[in-house]
């Protein structure tokens, strides 16, 4: 690792620290095999930068620290979810030192937009060179050319939604699909504004083999969007605090509909070749989204959780989640029944308001069934890396209400307990 070591032995100025070097050090063997030597030279650096990350403003350092965070989880004792996904480097919610809000919600989406067509076209560039034999990186299991062409048009399918936001979607075209899926990428390349996260800093996979690619960008895309699902939800429940249905309705559907049309990304996941899957997992445990910040905001904002789920591992996985919902977090079900209950919300407006929960509902609802069955598919009988029974664990918590204001399919519940007439 010589690159490092000239580093180290000069200024370690942030600014030239050899990445490409220490990231083919990491895909040649996968995060769970480096060298210790060379873990011990990154150790060396955190040390080195330590000083200059505090100097504010210093983005290089600040990068080089995110970018250290995640490769020393293994060789700290903390490798977890948030490490493996690279969360902090993707600028991406993780608990602790989380990014300041964007200065207005169009930014923030179109933000979050942006983010999730550039991993999903990069999981399918890298099909395709992998297929094309321009790349030798997680040389191990490369799916065959059918399984490639169907993860390029599902890849595609779900980059439609953001693209089409960001009012992009022509420019990818509806050919056959790898050459879409080409088209997508370009167009990703353009994508990444000033201050955007590099992508290749964030594929740390702990092995070599191929699918743990695809693996990892779809968890990331998921992550993209369920942190911007929570950014909904969370002025949702202020806006039915402050008696303003419509704009509570537009939220909730806004958030309804990104889960709803990232559905292609779950088949996505489903073209993962079982093998492949239980091969590199056996080095990712301790890595589970039992442990996502984001999810369990999406859950707990909805509706405040059981006290026995509050108290179980799914949200002891997320200690600053529970914390925000012990100290109160304020929920869309109980703002709705204030708001009713006060009459703030009646008529056409609770009306709306109550099918923009249902269809909300609906969609969570149907994530959580599809995970369950792709985590049957996957995994079989044995335990998650999250420390649950696994599969058992899916099927309980699939069926936990998203609110209990309103149920999916039917008219609003009354407040005080009955339903409306
Ligand atoms: C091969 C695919 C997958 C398998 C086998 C799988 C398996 C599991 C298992 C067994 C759990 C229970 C916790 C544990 O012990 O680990 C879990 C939880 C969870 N998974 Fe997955 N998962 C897969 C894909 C995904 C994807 C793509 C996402 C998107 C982010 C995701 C999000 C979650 C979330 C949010 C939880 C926590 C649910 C809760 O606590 O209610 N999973 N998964």
């Amino acid at each position: 690792m010589h690159e490092l070591t000239t580093w180290l032995s000069g200024t370690a100025d942030p600014r030239t620290f050899p990445y490409p070097a220490v990231l083919r050090e990491f895909h040649r063997v996968g995060k769970h095999f480096v060298e210790k030597e060379l873990l011990a030279l990154l150790d060396e650096t955190r040390a080195r930068v330590a000083g200059a990350t505090a100097a504010a403003g210093d983005n290089r350092a600040r990068l080089l620290s995110d970018f250290l965070d995640v490769t020393l989880d293994k060789w700290d004792g903390r490798y977890d979810y948030r490490s493996y996904l690279a969360l902090r480097l993707l600028r991406l919610p993780c608990g602790t030192d989380d990014p300041p809000p964007a200065e207005d919600d169009a930014t923030a989406r179109r933000a979050r937009d942006r983010l999730f067509v550039r991993l999903v076209a990069d999981a399918l560039a890298f099909e395709l060179a992998a297929a094309a034999h321009t790349t030798d990186l997680l040389p191990q299991q490369r799916p065959g050319r059918p399984v490639v062409t169907k993860r390029c048009r599902l890849g595609v399918r779900a980059a439609l939604p953001p693209l089409a936001r960001l009012g992009l979607v022509g420019a990818v075209g509806d050919d056959e699909p790898a050459t879409t899926a080409a088209a997508l990428h370009a167009v990703a390349a353009g994508l990444d504004a000033d201050g955007d996260p590099p992508l290749r800093l964030s594929m740390l996979p702990v092995h070599v083999t191929h699918d743990e690619y695809l693996f990892i960008r779809v968890l990331q895309a998921y992550e993209c969007l369920f942190a911007g699902v929570a950014d909904e939800l969370r002025v949702a429940v202020a806006a039915l605090a402050g008696a303003a249905p419509r704009a509570a309705a537009d939220r909730l559907g806004y958030a309804g509909d990104l889960i709803g049309a990232a559905g292609p990304l779950f088949s996505l996941l489903a073209t993962m070749q079982t093998e492949s899957f239980r091969t590199f997992r056996q080095y990712t445990e301790g890595a589970s989204a039992i442990q996502s910040r984001s999810y369990k905001l999406v859950e707990s904002l909805c509706r405040t959780p059981e006290g026995d789920r509050l108290d179980s591992v799914a949200y002891r996985s997320v200690p600053e989640v529970r914390s925000l919902v012990r100290a109160g977090q304020p929920t869309i079900d109980e703002a709705y029944r204030s708001a009713v209950r006060a009459g703030r919300l009646d008529g056409a407006g609770r009306m709306l308001v109550a099918r923009r929960m249902e269809t909300f509902a609906g969609a969570l609802s149907q994530w959580r069934r599809t995970h369950h069955r792709i985590a049957t598919r996957m995994l079989g009988p044995r335990s998650g890396t999250g420390y649950t029974e696994g599969t058992p664990y899916l099927a309980a918590v699939r069926d936990v209400p998203v609110f209990t204001a309103v149920t999916a399919g039917s008219r609003p519940v009354d407040p005080i307990g009955g339903r409306t007439a």
